[in-house]
């Protein structure tokens, strides 16, 4: 590790496309999370992300392309329905999983026999992949465990010295990861949940993604990477489900018997939480909540609270992905009212 972090803006991209050209480690803005980059092409680099991020060598990268023609370098079949849902969705915020060619090395896919690929939106990113080798491997930039960084502190807090570059930039007005959906099959299935719901999906190409409860509402680990810890900030979390009502009563309970701990509540739409040792607003509608989830539950550690409420109700579209990530930060923790 010990690499000397250079903080650059976008207007030096070439800077830290040359850095992964080289071999090179660089944070880089995309339209869901902060990636941490480097040429997919190089099994040495790849094997640096892991050590960067501590994170286990058998969960496998996304590599980041920044034109549709470049996926017949990596997929060995591109199924019909595939590219109809790359012309309706990318680039944007789903990641495909196709079987791989023979090129495309262990590393990256932690000896599957399968690639992850995804097209960013974000211009940064897309300059970034453009004028490096045209494939980036990345993962979401944070330590393994943390909850991703949508914003420059949590980059920096996660990444300084460990990285050549960062580049601060805008970003990451999504703010959770992308959907990964598994085209490799006879049926899709959505590994895990994000912005591209599972009806936006079911909209374009109809049953040929798996029309079973669990593609609608992913609870059970489906990616190599969804069985470890995830998303969690230091305080303990504790999710309360259930109508504004039930959920807002709760939580003013356990207010009130609270002897001296710290207690941050993460609020939808109640505002009646002033005992509390801080109160942080989810937002007023799921977009929200996912643009902001992992910033909040970052600023709780912050604050020095030792333990978080999350007020919560399941909701549709994105709200499946938050529910997604919310009750893994919580080590499924979870209060049903
Ligand atoms: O929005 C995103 O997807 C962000 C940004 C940076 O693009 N990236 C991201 O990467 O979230 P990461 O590594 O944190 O999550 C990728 C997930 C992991 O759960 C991993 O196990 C899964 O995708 N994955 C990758 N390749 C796979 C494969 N071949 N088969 C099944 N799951 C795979
Ligand atoms: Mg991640």
């Amino acid at each position: 590790m010990n690499r000397e972090t250079k903080i650059i803006s976008s207007e030096n991209v070439i800077d830290a496309a040359n850095s992964i050209k080289c071999g090179g480690l660089v944070v880089f803005p995309t339209e869901t999370v902060y990636g941490l980059g480097a040429d997919a092409l190089n099994p040495k680099a790849c094997m640096d992300i892991f050590k960067a991020k501590g994170r286990p060598a058998d969960n496998p990268l996304i590599v980041h392309i920044a034109d549709v023609g470049s996926l017949k370098d990596l997929a060995k079949e591109i199924p019909d329905e595939a590219k109809v849902l790359m012309d309706r969705f990318w680039p944007g915020p789903l990641t495909m999983i196709f079987k791989k060619k023979d090129s495309v090395c262990d590393t990256v896919t932690a000896g599957l026999k399968t690639v992850a690929v995804r097209f960013p939106s974000n211009e940064t990113a897309i300059e970034l992949i453009k004028n490096s080798t045209g494939f980036i491997a990345a993962p979401s930039a944070n330590l393994s465990g943390s909850p991703s960084p949508t914003s420059i502190v949590h980059v920096t807090d996660d990444m300084m010295g460990r990285v050549d570059y960062i580049i601060d930039d805008e970003g990451c007005e999504i703010g959770i990861e992308s959907t990964v959906l598994d085209v490799s099959g006879d049926v899709f299935k959505i590994l895990r949940p994000g912005a591209v719901t599972f009806d936006d999906i079911h909209n374009v190409i109809g049953d040929k993604i798996e029309d079973i409860p669990v593609a609608k509402n992913v609870s059970v680990p489906q990616c190599p990477g969804m069985k470890y810890t995830h998303y969690s900030p230091k305080a303990d979390v504790t999710v309360v489900c259930g109508s504004n009502e039930a959920t807002s009563e709760y939580i003013l309970n356990i207010l009130r018997s609270n002897n001296n701990g710290k207690i941050g509540i993460l609020s939808y739409g109640s505002d009646l939480f002033d005992d509390a040792y801080c109160v942080i607003d989810a937002g007023c509608d799921m977009r929200e909540y996912a643009k902001g989830l992992y910033y909040n539950l970052r600023e709780f550690d912050r604050l020095g609270v030792d333990k978080i409420y999350a007020q919560f109700c399941l909701e549709e579209g994105i709200g499946i992905a938050v529910k997604n990530r919310l009750f893994k930060s919580a080590g499924n923790d979870i209060i049903y009212v």
